[in-house]
């Protein structure tokens, strides 16, 4: 054969990649999943950073079993049905979503990148899907919903002693055009992140010459970090008799003002002054779950903060068939932690959620790509949740139902 021929026949096969001159979005090509993003995060960030993101509480079984338990679903794909046109769209509260999921209140979320919050919240704009700030969130609500004006944008709050703040920040939220509110109830005290005891983690990480090798060892993340303004709890700072630079000392206020008192009394007082919607973050038992509709909220909010609190506390993901099964549709449920893939997401639908949520997939993925990382994050759900329906057979999430998965040992 002829350098000709052989030149003939290569190119029959070869089909030439154009080059990716944006160096993120050349990372992003090589990514297939969120497993992929997380090692790339892993590879970008410090290694305390990463941790602190990654880590769960104690053994971290908790944080296992909240994906691994959706692996135990098996589904009951049906064929033959009319799968040429795709709708994921559903009404979360009354908003139209463009797919049932939502992203999780994460606090500190500019350790990951400086954009942080801003980034998040304008991918979930560009992707009609609603988006959480935490009230420990480094970037303000006031600069969250310029970012992000016409999305549906959730606010979380955790309890304090001061409950003057926590009004004060609710009120704020509702004059920015929050649509809801997540009231945390899982963190009466912080879980212990053996991860974080370990690499002597605090937030801000401390300078020591461990922090700083691993800085010097992530040079992009560290031209980052240190090129923009300082990280600090924006909707907090000013409080407390801290002026933010020292935002260390507020963390661990923060933590200490978590009032260990609340109870479901408080869901009167909190809708005293908040009309819209509440979720209860961190239901994880069926009688909690009744309980809060008794209290009249219209969200449970199924969740173990992504297994960082008590380790050995069951899988969102084990407790939608049951806590549907007792409470009917009474209230919007929806599932938060251990979600990877659209697969999931179909799977929770099945079993009684009608949304789920996800934090680490997003912190992760801005880690590992920035503002381009979160809309890959998204484009992937996306993506997934239209695959599983056309292979499943199911045209429309309202074609999910519970015939469509079955639990295997
Ligand atoms: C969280 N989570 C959380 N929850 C909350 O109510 N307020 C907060 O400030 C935070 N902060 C936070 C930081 C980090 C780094 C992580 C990973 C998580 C919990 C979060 O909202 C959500 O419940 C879990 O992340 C869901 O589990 P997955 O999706 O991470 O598996």
């Amino acid at each position: 054969m002829g350098i000709a021929q052989m030149w003939e026949t290569f190119r029959s096969v070869a089909r030439f990649d154009t080059f990716e001159t944006d160096p993120t979005r050349r990372r992003l090509r090589s990514v297939a999943s969120v497993d992929d993003l997380r090692t790339l995060a892993k590879r970008r960030l410090p290694a305390g950073v990463f941790d602190y993101i990654d880590g769960g509480a104690e053994d971290e079984r908790t944080l296992g079993t909240n994906s691994t338990h959706f692996s135990r679903l098996e589904f009951r794909p049906r064929v033959l049905r009319d799968v040429s046109a795709l709708d994921t769209s559903t009404t979360i509260f009354g908003r139209p979503a463009s797919m049932p999921v939502i992203l999780s209140p994460t606090g500190f979320t500019r350790i990951a990148h400086s954009q942080g919050e801003l980034a998040v919240t304008r991918a979930a704009g560009r992707a009609g899907i609603p988006w959480s700030l935490s009230t420990m969130g480094t970037r303000s609500i006031e600069e969250c919903a310029e970012a992000n004006p016409d999305g549906d944008k959730w606010f979380q709050i955790y309890t304090w002693k001061d409950r003057g703040l926590v009004r004060e920040l609710v009120e704020r939220a509702r004059a920015s055009g929050f649509s809801t509110v997540w009231l945390t109830v899982d963190t009466a005290v912080l879980g212990r992140r053996e991860r974080d005891v370990r690499r002597g983690m605090t937030l801000p990480p401390k300078l020591g010459p461990r922090t700083l090798i691993d800085g010097a060892i992530h040079p992009a993340w560290t031209k980052d970090f240190l090129t923009a303004e300082p990280i600090t709890f924006a909707n907090i700072v000013g409080r407390h008799d801290d002026d933010g630079s020292t935002a260390i000392s507020l963390a661990e206020h923060v933590a200490s003002q978590f009032d260990q008192a609340l109870s479901w009394d408080d869901i009167e007082w909190l809708r005293s002054f908040w009309d819209g919607p509440i979720v209860l973050k961190g239901i994880q038992t069926v009688a909690d779950a009744k309980r809060a509709v008794a209290e009249g909220v219209e969200g449970i909010g199924l969740s173990n903060h992504g297994g960082r609190q008590l380790d050995d506390a069951p899988s969102p993901v084990t407790l939608i068939e049951p806590v549907r099964d007792e409470i009917g549709d009474t209230a919007t449920i929806i599932c938060d932690g251990g979600v990877r893939r659209g697969s999931d997401v179909v799977k929770a639908l099945a079993l009684g959620a009608d949304a789920v949520s996800l934090g680490r997939p997003c912190f992760l993925a801005l880690g590992a790509a920035g503002e381009p990382g979160v809309d890959w994050l998204l484009d992937f759900l996306r993506e997934g949740i239209e695959r599983t329906m056309a292979l499943t057979g199911c045209a429309s999430l309202a074609e999910i139902d519970r015939d469509l998965v079955r639990w295997i040992a």
